[in-house]
């Protein structure tokens, strides 16, 4: 018997939220977005369309943004804060860089402030964009807006912000762009261009991707419905997948391939995770979405290589908290990206392994994790990075809540009702027991 919750209704796509408040201002008329995420990762990307002279109706799951097309953007008055989200700061990077009506300064909290920004601001200077950093490469970065020209650029590590960054610079500024990559990485900005009308198209061989889009002009608004976000689903498939006798029905999850590495990761691991009735989102944005079922299962340790890592990126703090209730040893190798996070989320998930009784050992570009039936218990410090306050607090919920998260609020950047989600789902759950004890 298994204690089935039939349905969780999860926050929109952090990722999907943040391309279309920025691409509606992009656009020229109505844009209506339905499902928007309102946490304060996107509330950065609201306030700084806002600030940028674009009109738009209160920030809550049903907005309206009224664009005038890249050349009605206004300089702000202030500087934009972008807060916590690397996706606002890099994104909106890209796009003001197109405007040459725009001139502004990009500021972050301390740990957007330590982020590397060169990595966009390089291939933007490419462009011709007038940019300018701080001496270690970091924001705060001016941006005087120019008219951009046609650029091809090959990325050293994929990146869906920067690929992001480009693309919208090329909107903005009508011209064409070619970013390629190692590895492909989250594809929800060129499927929205598409779903725009804009010309985009993308090629592959063994060792990279190459995503080329045309000119551009004038861009008619359309409007969007945000699936569900899928790393939020992780999160309760994996509480799932370490219950005693549990089962999990999530709906409308956005199902985008390039962001299901987990489940394929998961299912590696010997969990009970599929994927099924994915249709395309309404409106036609070309993300398909659809549900996602977990139950509780025995896991064996797997080894992550660095072909999956860009498919997996933000939930590897969670794999590795999954691993630890694994048998055997989990490597996750070729993930250095995950130092330069809201938190350097290697060393920080292995101190919090560690800090809470499993073996871990940090490496230059991953870690070991040894999973363990004991009981795990202690204090884990979130450094302020939300996925670590959900992942640890997951394996928390698992282990008779016997983790305490030293800062719960941080999870308000990505999931205001993340406690009260996973408190009413675990409640669900028979007594809460590590899988190999089972
Ligand atoms: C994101 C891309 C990823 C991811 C981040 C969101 C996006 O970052 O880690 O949380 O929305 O484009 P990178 O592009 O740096 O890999």
């Amino acid at each position: 018997m298994v204690a089935l919750i039939a349905s969780l209704h999860l926050p929109g796509d952090k990722s999907i939220s943040h391309r279309a408040l920025l691409l509606a201002a992009l656009c020229e008329g109505e844009t209506r977005i339905n499902g928007l995420l309102v946490a304060e990762d996107v509330r950065a990307t609201y306030n700084a369309l806002r600030a940028l002279g674009v009109e738009c109706s209160p920030f809550a799951p049903d907005v309206t943004v009224r664009g005038g097309g890249p050349s009605a953007l206004r300089s702000p008055v202030d500087v934009v804060d972008c807060g916590n989200s690397g996706t606002t700061a890099r994104l909106l990077a890209g796009m003001v860089a197109g405007c040459p009506s725009v001139s502004v300064t990009l500021t972050g909290d301390a740990s957007l402030s330590r982020r590397p920004m060169q990595r966009v601001a390089d291939p933007l200077r490419a462009m011709g964009a007038e940019l300018s950093l701080s001496a270690r490469g970091t924001l705060p970065m001016h941006i005087r807006g120019a008219a951009l020209r046609e650029t091809s650029h090959v990325l050293p590590v994929a990146s869906a912000q920067v690929k992001s960054a480009l693309l919208l610079a090329g909107v903005a500024s009508g011209c064409a762009v070619t970013v390629q990559e190692p590895l492909p990485s989250r594809d929800h900005t060129e499927r929205m261009l598409r779903a725009l009308g804009i010309p985009i198209s993308e090629s592959r061989t063994d060792a990279q991707i190459s995503t080329h889009m045309g000119a551009v002009g004038a861009v008619q608004a359309r409007n969007v419905t945000v699936p569900g976000d899928s790393s939020a689903a992780a999160v309760f498939a994996a509480l799932a997948v370490l219950s005693m006798n549990g089962e999990i029905v999530l709906q409308a999850v956005g199902l985008n391939p390039t962001r299901l590495g987990w489940v394929r990761l998961l299912q590696q691991m010997g969990a009970h995770v599929e994927v099924c009735h994915s249709k395309l989102a309404p409106d036609g944005i070309g993300e398909p979405v659809g549900a996602v079922r977990a139950r509780s299962s025995r896991l064996r340790g797997i080894t992550i290589g660095a072909n999956v890592i860009p498919e997996t990126i933000d939930e590897l703090v969670l794999l590795a908290c999954v691993a630890a209730c694994a048998e055997g040893q989990t490597v996750i190798a070729g993930a250095a990206e995950l130092r330069v996070k809201e938190s350097d989320r290697i060393h920080l998930t292995v101190r919090n392994l560690r800090a809470v009784g499993v073996h871990a050992e940090e490496r230059a570009d991953g870690m070991v994790i040894e999973g363990t039936s004991a009981p795990l218990r202690g204090v884990v410090h979130t450094e302020g990075d939300h996925r670590q306050a959900m992942a640890f607090g997951m394996l928390g919920a698992r282990h008779g809540n016997a983790i305490t998260v030293d800062n719960p609020d941080c999870v308000r950047v990505s999931y205001p009702t993340y406690w009260d989600d996973l408190r009413r789902v675990s409640a669900s759950f028979p007594a809460a027991q590590s899988t190999l004890s089972s």
